[in-house]
């Protein structure tokens, strides 16, 4: 059977934690307890503690859009990994909103990927390249580089634990998902950048999402690659119906594999 589906929820910048309550309560009614997908919702810092609340006994797991690149301290405004810790099991590093928006750098994400493993969370690194990027064929060059700079504290077990989502920023609530084939080609092209850096046997290992325009009508070409395990929805899974629709896609899609 294949492996189980990874289906991440990214809120960005919506729902109160009252709003989060609510959904979450409804998610659940809806999806019941998944068994052959993995669901996880990563909820604005502010309503994540209520999340917690929401999702207690139940199977849907708990990540964080953002980490602090630093140890708890005087950094106004921002989380460190250390308060994370048992509350969430996943942490998004490295989003394009945060790299375009807020300038976030490699080297930043670096230390952001280690800390989450320091702090025994799971980083969720998300690479992509831009439009300008893709139509001047600068993709893979891109993507690897994000790639191997994001990497470049962890030792080979830490890469192993590592999630890399692939998320074409021109796809990214656009409405425009990319081709499969495409991101099939540009997974495979990750995979033998680890290989290459890490070895074939921890690259094998390492869970490839793809993300960017993500429904309930498209996930199932995504998910039927490969070496896609799983999908990181952002403006769908606002949506209850079809973020449970894509959760229902998915446990048929490993069911059945
Ligand atoms: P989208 O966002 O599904 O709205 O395109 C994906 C993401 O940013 O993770």
């Amino acid at each position: 059977m294949k492996k189980k589906s990874l289906i991440i929820g990214n809120w960005k910048m919506n729902l109160t934690p009252a709003e989060a309550t609510s959904y979450l309560i409804k998610l659940q009614k809806k999806i019941g307890e998944p068994t052959s997908a993995q669901v996880v919702i990563c909820p604005g810092f502010l309503s994540i503690t209520a999340a917690e609340r929401a999702l207690k006994g139940t199977k849907i797991e708990l990540g964080a859009q953002n980490v602090a690149s630093q140890e708890p301290g005087a950094l106004t405004g921002e989380i460190a990994a250390k308060q994370l810790e048992g509350l969430v099991r996943y942490v998004i590093v490295g989003h394009s909103e945060r790299r375009i928006h807020l300038g976030e750098r490699d080297r930043e994400i670096a230390t952001k990927l280690a800390l989450c493993h320091l702090h025994h969370l799971t980083p969720i690194l998300a690479v992509g390249e831009t439009l300008h990027d893709y139509e001047e064929r600068l993709a893979a060059r891109v993507v690897n580089s994000q790639l191997t700079a994001g990497l470049r504290d962890l030792d080979a077990e830490e890469v192993e634990k590592t999630i890399i989502a692939y998320e074409p920023v021109w796809a990214i609530g656009t409405g425009k998902a990319c081709s499969p084939r495409y991101v099939s080609q540009m997974i495979a092209g990750l995979r033998s950048v680890i290989s290459a850096l890490y070895g074939e046997e921890v690259a094998a290992k390492v869970k490839f999402l793809y993300g960017g325009s993500i429904n309930s009508l498209n996930a199932e070409a995504y998910l039927d690659l490969e070496g896609c395990g799983g999908l990181l929805v952002g403006h769908e899974s606002l949506e209850l119906d079809e973020f449970a629709g894509i959760v229902k896609v998915a446990e048929r899609e490993t069911a059945e594999a």
